[in-house]
């Protein structure tokens, strides 16, 4: 529809998200016919690439990649434009709004013009302002829409200020705020599964869910990226966005429909019933830790602070464990056992539904309990385990499980999450994009962990390769439970 054509500007253009994710997603969405009939991308930063040396690189950076077609290709890269300013002057904003109305005369595009900020986090207060100074903001000739890259802010103050700075020019309703969880196929998933299957619907709350488990784990450590790590951490880097979305997905109550305010204002909801965090709960339902050198599968691995732009007395967190609760009808009194961390055994992310036990034990207390395991990557699926009577003799009962895998399904080739998220901002979709209050909500409930940060006792090591501290496993163990072992075989085949 001619209302989509649009003109996608990249601030940031010469960075590695550009080169990784944001080209080789679009190139996706054009390759299957995704993106409007008429666009332009225009790659925006202080380098000096001109149009042709900007396609070179590009072009040479996907054209070995997989599932890159030649011809497709050059056909994707005729639609790419640089433009060298610096974005952090004002002075210079003239010539992108001048840039823009000769792309949008020459091809057709318009006005419509979505705004990707994949900048160092600085610049995402001022980016908006100098727009606006242009008229960069106005819908009146088309429409204008923001992608702001996380972190969105670094505290709860931090993040009101810059929401408080973009909306000063911007409307909520242009912002898109990106989470790439919320791009993953399986995180959304958690919708339909939840709210089109009558089967598991009445099940969903504290009468028959006994706990839940949420592990995101990784087994990379920081990946050159030490420097921005080491002022973020697990906390800011993971917890407070993906996982809290992921759990949100998982808690929050049925939207009246499938509209972006509608689930957002649902998500914002349970977000805002997360359970605040006691001087209490942070001593004894929060486990912070920080790897530490290991042998793992016959490799050395350093520990995190050794890692190149780590400080050697750092005590930046790379785990994190929390026990917490959520206040609400459908919740209440249900532990959710939260936990990510980098340099653990495998990469796995998962969400394990508990289900309480009958009400008499006829075959025991060891009986098989039953759990649902929604895996959210690797091996993208869902496990459903529950007790079956031995074969032979007597009545004993033994755990097994039925498995559903996305690789099964026919059309198997999943939208990555970058794809997804670009093609819905072209659309006008906001629904997988975090909104101002879900992400007050998370920031304000994350601020006491990251004031407790600071606490001498805070943090525990772990052996890189390992499932974190032990202190975690006591998490669970002191409520006579144990975190599920996420796989059978670390190549995670099995779950
Ligand atoms: C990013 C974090 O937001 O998410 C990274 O900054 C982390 O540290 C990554 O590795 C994990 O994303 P995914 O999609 O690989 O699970």
């Amino acid at each position: 529809a001619t209302t989509e054509n649009t003109n996608i500007v990249i601030f940031g253009a010469s960075g590695d998200l550009t080169q990784r994710k944001l080209i080789p997603a679009l190139y996706q969405l054009f390759a299957s016919n995704l993106l409007p009939e008429k666009f332009t991308v225009l790659g925006v930063s202080r380098s000096g690439y001109s149009d042709e040396s900007f396609r070179d690189k590009l072009h040479k950076a996907l054209e070995d990649s997989e599932n890159v077609d030649s011809v497709t290709l050059s056909r994707f890269i005729e639609h790419l434009y640089y433009l060298s300013i610096d974005p952090s002057d004002s002075s210079q904003y003239g010539k992108l709004k001048a840039r823009l109305d000769d792309l949008g005369q020459a091809h057709g595009t318009g006005a419509n013009n979505l705004f990707y900020l994949a900048t160092p986090p600085s610049l995402y207060g001022l980016i908006p302002q100098y727009l606006a100074e242009q008229g960069l903001n106005k819908e009146s000739d088309g429409w204008k829409r923001l992608i702001v890259e996380k972190p969105f802010g670094y505290n709860t103050a931090s993040a009101n200020e810059l929401d408080d700075v973009i909306h000063e020019k911007f409307k909520e309703s242009q912002l898109y705020r990106i989470d790439h969880y919320l791009g993953k196929e399986t995180v959304q998933n958690l919708l339909v599964f939840r709210f089109s299957n009558g089967m598991f619907e009445p099940l969903w709350n504290r009468n028959f869910i006994d706990y839940v488990e949420i592990t995101g784990g990784e087994f990379l450590g920081v990946e050159g990226r030490g420097g921005y790590y080491d002022g973020s951490g697990a906390v800011r880097d993971m917890f407070q966005n993906h996982l809290l979305q992921v759990l949100a997905m998982a808690t929050m109550e049925p939207p009246s429909a499938i509209r972006a305010d509608a689930i957002r204002d649902e998500v914002a909801k349970v977000m805002q019933s997360f359970q605040p965090l006691s001087d209490d709960d942070l001593k004894k339902n929060l486990v912070l830790g920080q790897y530490t050198a290991s042998e793992v599968r016959g490799e050395m691995l350093p520990g995190y602070r050794e890692e190149p732009g780590v400080s050697d007395e750092s005590r930046t967190e790379t785990y994190v464990g929390l026990k917490m609760f959520i206040d609400n009808w459908r919740w209440n009194g249900v532990p959710f056992y939260v936990r990510t961390g980098k340099r653990l055994p495998t990469r796995v992310t998962e969400v394990v539904i508990h289900f309480k036990k009958t009400p008499h034990p006829v075959f025991g207390k060891d009986a098989p309990e039953n759990k649902l395991i929604i895996r959210i990557q690797p091996d993208e699926g869902i496990q459903m385990s529950f007790g079956l009577k031995k074969p032979g003799a007597g009545f004993e009962a033994q755990e097994v499980s039925m498995q559903f895998h996305y690789q099964s399904l026919e059309e198997a080739t999943l939208l990555t999450a970058y794809e997804r998220l670009l093609l819905d901002a072209v659309k006008g979709d906001a629904t997988l994009f975090a909104r101002s209050d879900a992400v007050k909500a998370c920031w304000e409930f994350v601020e006491p962990i990251l004031e407790y940060k600071e606490h001498p006792d805070a943090l525990f090591g772990y052996a890189a390769g390992t499932w974190g501290p032990k202190e975690a496993d006591d998490l669970l163990k002191n409520d006579d439970r144990a975190w599920r072992f996420p796989c059978k075989n670390l190549t995670n085949t099995e779950y």
